[in-house]
C-alpha cells in the first residue's frame, strides 16, 4: 500500500495540529517515516513553540514530540536552521569511531611514505585547499584493503561504479580547505572519507544562501558520507585551526589526513 499512515499524518499535521496526529508518526516501518520526520523538524524549532502557542497539547503529545525531534538530532551536526538541519542529518553521515587505532595506525603505516616525500602547497589552482599534499592510491596491501571494502560497502549501494582510486588528501596544521562543490564531471552522488590524525570542522553551506548552514563534527578515526543534497547543493569545508569551533568548544586541529572513496559520476549520453 503505497499511502502509508505517516504519510497521511503528515497531510493532516500541515492543516490542524492534534496530539493524535503526532501519534500518528509512531510507524518504525513506513518507509515516510524519515521524510515525515524531516517535515516536522523544518516546520517546528523546537517543541517550546508549541506550549506557548497551544495549551491544549497534552505533557504525552508533547513528550513524543521531543522524542521524535531528538530522533532526527545528530551529536555531531549543528545547524542554523532546522530544515538545514534535518536535510544535512538525511544526507551528511557519520560514524564517530569507524576506524579503531590500529586500523588507523596500519591506514598511515601505508600512506606515510610517499606522503612525507611531498611538500605542502599553500596555493592550490583553484585555490580550494590550503596547506595540503595529495595523492590517488590504487594498490593497497590486504588489511587497508578490507578496511576500504567496509567504507565502499556502507556508502555505495551493490552495482554503483566507483572509482578505483582512493583521494589520500594530507593538510598540515595550518592547512584548511575552503568552501567548494566536487566537480560533477569528475565525482558521482557521494563522497565517502575517513579521518586521521586529527578532528575538525566541516561547514556545509547551502549554495544558494550561505547563511543557512550546518557545522559537522569529524573527530579523528570517524567516516563520513556525504551525499545527494549534501553533496549537491552544498558547499564543504574544513575550518581552519583559528575557527576549529564546534558547539562552542574549541576543536584543537592538527595535521589531518583524510582517505577518500567516491563513485563513477553518471554518464549523461
Ligand atoms: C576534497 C575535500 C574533504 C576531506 O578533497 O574535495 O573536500 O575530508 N576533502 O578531506
Ligand atoms: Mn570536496
Amino acid at each position: 500500500m503505497a499511502f502509508s499512515r505517516c504519510r497521511m499524518f503528515l497531510q493532516k499535521y500541515c492543516s490542524v495540529l492534534s496530539p493524535t496526529s503526532f501519534r500518528e508518526i509512531a510507524f518504525p516501518k513506513c518507509h515516510w517515516r524519515p521524510y515525515c520526520l524531516a517535515k516536522l523538524v523544518s516546520h517546528h524549532a523546537s517543541y517550546s513553540h508549541f506550549q506557548s502557542t497551544d495549551r491544549s497539547f497534552s505533557t504525552s503529545s508533547l513528550l513524543m514530540l521531543s522524542t521524535v525531534t531528538k530522533e532526527l538530532r545528530k551529536p555531531y551536526l549543528m545547524a542554523t536552521d532546522p530544515e538545514t538541519e534535518a536535510i544535512l542529518a538525511e544526507d551528511m553521515l557519520v560514524f564517530p569511531d569507524f576506524l579503531s587505532e590500529e586500523e588507523e595506525q596500519s591506514l598511515l603505516n601505508e600512506v606515510e611514505p610517499y606522503m612525507k616525500r611531498l611538500r605542502y602547497e599553500f596555493d592550490h589552482w583553484d585555490n580550494a585547499i590550503h596547506g595540503y599534499r595529495e595523492t590517488e592510491k590504487l594498490q593497497w596491501n590486504v588489511s587497508n584493503q578490507k578496511i576500504l571494502q567496509r567504507v565502499r560497502h556502507l556508502a555505495f549501494p551493490p552495482g554503483i561504479p566507483q572509482i578505483a582510486y582512493v583521494h589520500v588528501l594530507d593538510i598540515s596544521k595550518e592547512g584548511y580547505i575552503k568552501p567548494h562543490v566536487d566537480a560533477i564531471r569528475f565525482c558521482g552522488n557521494t563522497i565517502a572519507g575517513m579521518c586521521l590524525l586529527s578532528s575538525c570542522v566541516m561547514r556545509l553551506a547551502l549554495e544558494a544562501d550561505n547563511s543557512r548552514h550546518g557545522d559537522v563534527l569529524l573527530k579523528r578515526r570517524s567516516l563520513y558520507i556525504m551525499r545527494h543534497k549534501a553533496r549537491y547543493n552544498y558547499t564543504h569545508e574544513v575550518l581552519s585551526q583559528e575557527r576549529s569551533v564546534f558547539k562552542g568548544e574549541v576543536i584543537p586541529r592538527d595535521r589531518r589526513i583524510s582517505v577518500i572513496c567516491r563513485n563513477e559520476p553518471e554518464k549523461l549520453d
